[in-house]
């Protein structure tokens, strides 16, 4: 499958937290961006090659620019790294179309974004929307301290300024004081979204969920945990048959592949990004069988459907398991 992708020209540069650089970019054939839904992210391929998956978090009602927002990851392969210390005004990247996992619920009452760290960079672009649509909304930023909290100036200053609160320094024994006290105020219409560290979300999905229905709350990762995103005992099979719906094509997906790659073997090619289960791009709806999701961005209704599947880590449970390809 294709991907689009556009050639970028880094036009600022700016730092906005300890650790944390934005860019924003146009794109070198000078036409404007397609429309996006706050919320969304971008493949971004840096100077190092590697392709990283990253937020938008500017306005989206402007179109002649992206921007993104980059943590430093010492500890990481390389592609944070080099977006900070090789990239500067003036330089070129290649950036993918964006892809939205992470939306604003149409209809809700009122909307409760709750960040930490890095992860304000979805929600700040939720927070431009919602400013602009008029509708009720709080920004609740948890950052270690303010040299750590990105976009502090825009956030603390007007309009922003009355919709954000602020959660410098909680400590992990506070914080789920200080989260129930954010979420008190959530009812039904309400809707939660959280970005951040995964043990922060699963803190703001455990209090969330004893004010509003899970359907009510909405996260985006931004890499996958450590461990699979399955629970108990995992009942995957160790092999397993893969069949393509439109030609009726097989592959076997024993136990040292993955869908991904057995498909590749037979010259099926489904889209990749991030090839850790974290973006959606690889997603495939499932004819029949029954999936073992081991992504982490599938909602809790998609997986409960077992209508799609994320082909980059996902298996079976089924010896037979039919793609809609
Ligand atoms: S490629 Fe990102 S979820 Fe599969």
């Amino acid at each position: 499958m294709e991907r689009t992708t556009f050639n970028v020209r880094v036009d600022s540069v700016r730092d906005e937290a300890h650790g944390v650089r934005s860019f924003s970019v146009s794109r070198l054939d000078g036409q404007p961006f397609d429309h996006y839904e706050p919320g969304a992210h971008i493949d971004v391929t840096g100077p190092s090659g590697l392709m990283r998956q990253y937020s938008l978090c500017g306005d989206p009602d402007h179109r002649d620019a992206h921007l993104f927002a980059v943590k430093r990851e010492d500890a990481s392969r390389g592609g944070s790294r080099a977006l900070h210390d090789e990239v500067a005004v003036g330089s070129e990247l290649t950036v993918g179309a964006p892809r939205n996992l992470f939306q604003l619920a149409p209809g809700a009452d009122e909307h409760m974004l709750v960040a930490a760290g890095i992860g304000v960079t979805p929600l700040l672009s939720m927070a431009y929307r919602l400013l602009r649509q008029q509708q009720r909304f709080v920004l609740h930023y948890f950052a270690r301290c303010a040299e750590h909290a990105a976009f502090l100036p825009l956030l603390s200053r007007a309009p922003f300024s009355d919709y954000v609160k602020f959660h410098f320094g909680v400590a992990r024994e506070q914080l789920d004081a200080v989260l129930g006290d954010c979420l008190a105020g959530a009812r039904e219409g309400t809707h939660i979204y959280t970005c951040g560290p995964a043990p922060f979300m699963e803190r703001v999905v455990a209090i969330g969920e004893t004010r509003v229905a899970p359907e009510a709350i909405h996260l985006e990762r931004f890499a996958a945990d450590p461990a699979p995103a399955v629970s108990g005992e995992s009942a995957a099979l160790d092999a397993f048959d893969v069949r393509i719906a439109s030609s009726g094509a097989a592959v076997r997906v024993d136990k040292d592949t993955t869908i991904v790659a057995a498909l590749a073997s037979i010259g099926i090619e489904v889209d990749t990004s991030c090839g850790e289960g974290v973006c959606g791009t690889c997603m495939v709806d499932v004819v029949s069988g029954a999936p073992e999701h081991r992504d982490h961005c599938l909602s809790k209704a998609e997986r409960a459907s077992g209508k799609v599947i994320c082909c980059c880590v996902s298996r079976a449970t089924s010896p037979v398991l039919v793609l809609d390809l």
